[in-house]
């Protein structure tokens, strides 16, 4: 079951040869998704041999063989987790009851939604980086874009599976919906804000990987909670491959910060324009790329209060993060959980049913471990010998979405007016002055082992080769 079929046109471990319909059906969706990739996946990059991994089981000894793969020609397919024979739900109204195997009809509905809106991240992000290979500061970095824009493709086909395989004709609609929406499109955008904004340079890439991935990473395991067992099923072995995205941001970001002190140092000052001068990009800039991409990234769990988060944890659709090392009832009636809102300009807390406010219990485990690799950052300026230290801003910061959309609230957490908002926004997110700066410095380094500038060299390669190995070769 765990051994993965590569003699078929779809690679898969569940037996896709066995369901003819289905087999059909995604035999049909394959061209258009193949279609997307060159018109909408990584630049110019059809042609280039590229040292990637590719999952030849779903256990931890089989999962990972490397070897030079043309982007379209990579194996996506569909790889579930092995069934935990008896698992019951841990959660919710049916609680210790046997997970479903199919979709209870009674929430149907509800299953597909939450199904699209992940399955609409996927294919978003390959968008989002799609002119990032042209910028490459390096072959080991120009190969781990590709790595995630892969894999970011093959989360897309496990979503389209669940799609084609338990939604019927609706199902293929929405599969096909998934290649039509586009990220940043006025008509057409894909469903989630952070997933239309762009992802223009190499120091947002590495905050997206950071912040927006770990998202993905809070979502899929909330998910592989569910009482739908394939889900669940789907959504461990996607886990297993977020984990080298997020450290692709948070390495990036070392990398990055790591030149950055250098210049520090050797210079004697902490003037930007100074550092910048220098062909390195300063701490404050970093900072407020940090801020944007952080409270973007945390709109993403969705309004603080939300009936829908508490009828999806009801029916044991989607849990919390680890669930099952909570300490709790896992029913959470009668519960209560803090969120914030504004009242005389000021932030107050306010005590909602727990049940209620879970896109905010999740949002505040999304915030305890994202805060846990900024601490790694400035153990990089520590060890330089700098102050400066980067931090996480206030969740209230910069808010689009739930209670705190109306107010405006500096990184420090307090209520501001729109004239102090207006006078300090240039110091708190990037400014199009920022943006030009970092895209000046954005220039394609190809010769391996060569790094641009403006990015210290990583620690180790990829898979215990070295650092000068020829992570791309260019057809
Ligand atoms: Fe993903
Ligand atoms: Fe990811």
């Amino acid at each position: 079951m765990s051994t993965i079929n590569y003699s078929e046109k779809i690679p898969n471990n569940v037996n896709l040869a066995e369901d003819r319909t289905l087999l059909r059906a995604l035999e049909h969706w394959q061209p258009n998704y193949l279609q997307w990739w060159r018109d909408m996946g990584p630049d110019g990059s059809n042609d280039y041999d590229v040292y990637l991994r590719t999952a030849t089981s779903v256990d931890a000894q089989g999962w990972a063989q490397f070897g030079y793969v043309k982007m379209p020609d990579y194996r996506w397919g569909i790889f579930l987790n092995p069934a935990e024979a008896g698992r019951p739900i841990r959660f919710g109204e049916h609680i210790g009851a046997p997970t479903w195997q199919d979709v209870p009809g009674e929430h149907r509905a509800n299953l597909r939604r939450i199904i699209v809106t992940q399955g609409d991240t996927e294919p978003a992000s390959i968008e989002q980086q799609r002119h990032l290979g042209m910028t490459a500061p390096s072959l080991y970095d120009l190969r781990n874009l590709f790595q995630i824009n892969v894999e970011e493709g093959r989360h897309l086909w496990a979503m389209v599976y669940l799609l084609h395989k338990y939604f019927g004709r609706d199902g293929r609609e929405e599969a096909d919906a998934l290649l039509q929406r586009s990220s940043g499109d006025a008509d057409n955008p894909r469903i989630l804000g952070a997933f239309n904004e762009k992802t223009p340079d190499w120091l947002a890439f590495y905050m997206f990987t950071y912040f927006t991935d770990r998202d993905g990473k809070f979502q899929l395991s909330a998910l592989a909670e569910s009482g739908f067992d394939p889900l669940a099923r789907t959504t461990r072995f996607m886990l297993t491959e977020e984990a080298h995205h997020m450290f692709v941001g948070e390495s990036g970001i070392s990398r990055v910060v790591a030149r950055t002190c250098e210049a520090m140092k050797r210079l004697g000052t902490d003037d930007p324009a100074q550092v910048r001068a220098a062909g390195v990009i300063d701490l404050p800039t970093i900072q407020r790329y940090l801020n944007f991409h952080y409270s973007v990234t945390i709109d993403l769990f969705g309004a603080d209060e939300s009936s829908n988060a508490a009828i999806f944890y009801n029916s044991g659709l989607k849990g919390r993060y680890e669930e099952g090392k909570r300490g709790d009832d896992h029913r959470l009636h009668g519960q209560s959980y803090k969120v914030l809102q504004a009242s005389d300009g000021r932030l107050v807390e306010k005590e909602v049913p727990m049940l209620n406010a879970l896109n905010e219990v999740l949002r505040d485990d999304f915030i305890k471990d994202s805060v846990a690799g900024v601490g790694r950052w400035n153990k990089v300026i520590e060890k330089a010998g700098l102050a400066q230290r980067l931090v996480v801003p206030h969740k209230a910061f910069h808010r689009r979405i739930g209670a705190l959309a109306g107010v405006k609230v500096s990184p420090e957490g307090k209520v501001v007016s729109e004239a102090e908002w207006a006078a300090n926004e240039r110091e708190w997110l990037p400014t199009p002055e920022d943006r030009a700066f970092v895209a000046s410095l954005m220039g394609r380094v190809v010769e391996p082992g060569k790094f641009a500038n403006w990015i210290a060299p990583p620690a180790l390669g990829i898979n215990k080769q070295p650092i000068d190995f020829e992570y791309v070769r260019f057809a």
